[in-house]
């Protein structure tokens, strides 16, 4: 479900749509919009596991900084999905916890020097 006439910025142009797959499975999303948006218009809401408990997570805070809507694009994990614009065709994967179990040296153990801050946990830690 999109805003389709915004009460302050007005109805919404007609904008091209590209195709991507989540999971497998293809998916509409207007052009130049970010992966976030695409997902959430499209009914979906969860784009990962929680490394500690398993626990559904998606999209938080919509602007990158809690790291909550991490997702595999193009086998390159730990995408934001909230900053990622779409690109036609792009292969999006949910994020299994065992890809976060390979990626911490212990659970709470120290992280790792040289990670990458796209890698660092999510607002619950995980
Ligand atoms: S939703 Fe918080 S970083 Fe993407």
């Amino acid at each position: 479900m999109r805003i389709q006439d915004h009460p302050v910025l007005g109805p919404l142009p007609p904008t091209p749509t590209v195709t991507f797959t989540f999971d497998g499975v293809p998916v509409q999303a207007l052009e130049g919009e970010c992966l976030a948006a695409a997902l959430w218009a499209s009914g979906i809401r969860i784009l990962r596991h929680s490394f500690s408990g398993r626990q559904p997570r998606g999209m938080y805070c919509g602007v990158g900084h809690c790291y909550e809507c991490r997702v595999t694009v193009n086998g390159v994990r730990d995408r934001r999905a909230c900053l990622t614009p779409v690109v036609a065709g792009m292969d999006v994967r949910s994020q299994p916890p065992d890809l976060l179990e390979e990626a911490r040296p212990a659970v709470g153990g120290p992280v790792a020097e040289g990670r990458k801050p796209e890698a660092a946990g999510g607002a619950d830690g995980s």
